[in-house]
């Protein structure tokens, strides 16, 4: 579109990119190979990084999705493995005009087939500090917890990461897999002892899942931000309570499209979150797998809503607004 320079150029905060989502088929073989990685050669999808690219354009659900996404990670070993995930997802960040990311990783997803959670937030930590030296893009990490799993694995999931937190080296929580049957009320406790940490709070809710579990993560964890959020238009009070709080909604429009929860970026509560005052953000999740990045999501959405310059910085003060680096850098990203 003729807008296109224009969203280039947009000075960009990302809040929802998983880290494991932007491997893409390509880095997945590579890695395999280096580290003598079998991926399962049952599947045909799994034949070359073609055929997995293929099939990843052909997801029926969030599980469907979920189930390559979990062992494609298998390839990532070693701290280098996750260092470079991670790099050149901020060198291609980088390029699509985003000044801060803070990025979601699944440290679970990595200890529960024996690799050291040390291993996996040095790597990725290494490669932030590449990104604020080398690109002036500054980040956050934000540790995610399975909801397909146990709570008490996610409890010591947190308290293994508790020094991090503390430190600054995590900037806060989050709450992502399978949604539906999984209501986030389960997660409470860790949340309540997050919150009297000063630890910052957000979850998946309203993707897949019903706006129910929007209401729930917003009573119960307290969570700041809320991720995919697209089931809230559905709850005119809710949407109203979220607009007044000033409660970020992370959206990702491809995503939803690849994982069936709408057929199309125009179905996206866009206009009614804007009309309502609903403070949104617009994002990959997980670029390698659903057909883009950042930017092309920018332009899925003006392709669907043809939103006006006045509209697009609205929507770009409002990234900067609720990302949660200090009111110093805040001032600056603009
Ligand atoms: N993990 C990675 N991407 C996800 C998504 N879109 N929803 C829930 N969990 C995820
Ligand atoms: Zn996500």
């Amino acid at each position: 579109t003729h807008l296109h320079p224009f969203l280039a150029a947009l000075p960009k905060v990302e809040h929802h990119i998983h880290l494991e989502g932007a491997l893409s088929p390509s880095l997945l073989f590579t890695l395999a190979a280096r580290n003598s990685i079998t991926i399962p050669t049952s599947d045909a999808a799994f034949g070359s990084p073609a055929a997995l690219l293929d099939r990843y354009n052909r997801f029926s659900s969030l599980d469907d999705f979920l189930h390559y996404y979990f062992i494609g990670m298998k390839c990532l070993v070693k701290e280098q493995d996750f260092e470079q995930l991670a790099w050149e997802y901020f060198l291609k960040a980088k390029s699509d005009g985003v000044v801060h990311a803070e990025v979601f990783f699944d440290p679970q997803a990595h200890t529960g087939r024996g690799i050291a959670y040390e291993t996996v937030i040095n790597g990725f930590t290494m490669a932030c500090q590449r990104a604020e030296g080398e690109l002036e893009l500054s980040t956050k990490l934000i540790l995610c917890l399975l909801r397909h799993l146990p709570v008490e694995d996610s409890t010591t999931t947190y308290a293994q990461a508790t020094a991090d937190f503390e430190t600054g080296r995590l900037a806060g929580l989050g709450l992502d897999s399978s949604e539906k049957g999984f209501p986030p009320g389960a997660w409470k406790e860790v949340y309540g002892t997050a919150k009297t940490k000063g630890i910052r709070r957000t979850a998946h809710a309203g993707e897949e899942g019903p706006v129910e579990y929007i209401r729930e993560a917003l009573r119960e964890l307290d969570v700041e931000r809320i991720d995919h959020g697209i089931r809230l238009a559905e709850d005119t009070d809710l949407m109203r309570e979220v607009a007044e709080k000033k409660i970020l909604v992370t959206m990702c429009p491809l995503s939803n499209v690849r994982l069936r929860c709408v057929d199309d970026v125009k179905e996206l509560p866009i206009r009614t979150f804007l009309d309502s005052g609903v403070m949104f953000s617009i994002n990959s999740d997980d670029p390698a797998f659903f057909g883009g990045y950042i930017l092309d999501n920018y332009c899925a959405v003006q392709e669907a809503f043809n939103l006006t310059a006045r509209e697009w910085e609205g929507i770009t003060r409002a990234a900067v607004d609720g990302s949660w680096c200090n009111d110093g850098r805040k001032d600056h990203l603009l």
